[in-house]
């Protein structure tokens, strides 16, 4: 059975009508605390072997207004935290699981049109590193996966001149392939860990340049 959580109820629903016997769904809003707890009730109930946390927000914010900002804290690092942690505390009870997060090749360097996003970023892909550390030091059945994705063609993609953005199913694949391999860190798609090596390597004044 696969439990879907979302905001939108009525997207939800319609997922459940094309699958009604593989598919289970709830409510639930990251950054609201009890609706986070609602995933006790999901482990409670039997165990859960894998997770995806997938829901993420980022705004073009050159003018860097802070409600707009606080909203991508509130959700890529607050709400991440919270359902992260919760979920990764019930893998260590159950003794095993398999919790797989969607970061971003943006979280290897500051973004002058979204600072907040690709900073937001650089924390999950943090946080997932010491997770990593954490389950190898618990047991080999508990596995995290940071899936650093590059452009995909969905509402989030935002912007213009955006290059190399890969639709949907080809990032699924390619998701899908990390998630069964059990890797800890893949890049999707896979030409975008290139793009993640040179982000890394280019000195400032030659990145500055770039944005
Ligand atoms: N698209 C890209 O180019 C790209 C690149 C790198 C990484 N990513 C990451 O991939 C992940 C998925 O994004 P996407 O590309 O599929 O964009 P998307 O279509 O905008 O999806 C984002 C999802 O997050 C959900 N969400 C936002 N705030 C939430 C909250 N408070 N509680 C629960 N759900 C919430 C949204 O729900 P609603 O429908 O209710 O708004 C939406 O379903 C994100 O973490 C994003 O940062 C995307």
């Amino acid at each position: 059975m696969v439990h879907a959580l979302g905001r939108r109820i009525e997207k939800l629903n319609s997922l459940k009508t094309e699958f009604p016997e593989l598919i289970e769904v709830h409510t639930m809003d990251v950054t609201d605390e009890d609706s986070v707890r609602f995933l006790n009730r999901l482990f409670d109930a039997h165990p859960i072997d894998l997770v995806f946390h997938c829901a993420g927000v980022g705004a073009l914010n050159p003018q860097l207004d802070f409600a707009m900002e606080r909203e991508t804290l509130d959700t890529n690092v607050t709400g991440f935290t919270k359902v992260v942690d919760l979920v990764f505390y019930r893998m260590v009870q159950q003794g095993s699981g398999h919790l797989v997060v969607i970061t971003s090749v943006g979280g290897h360097r500051g973004n002058l049109q979204a600072p907040a996003y690709n900073a937001s970023k650089a924390f999950q892909i943090n946080y997932m590193e010491a997770l990593s550390i954490r389950a190898a030091g618990i047991s080999k059945a508990i596995c995290v996966t940071d899936i650093r994705a590059g452009l995909t063609d969905t509402a989030m993609a935002k912007g213009e001149g955006l290059f190399w953005v890969a639709s949907v199913a080809k990032v699924a694949k390619q998701i899908m392939n990390a998630v069964k391999r059990k890797k800890r860190v893949a890049y999707v798609t896979h030409r975008w860990g290139l793009i993640a090596l040179l982000m890394r390597l280019l000195p400032f004044p030659m990145y500055r340049r770039l944005q």
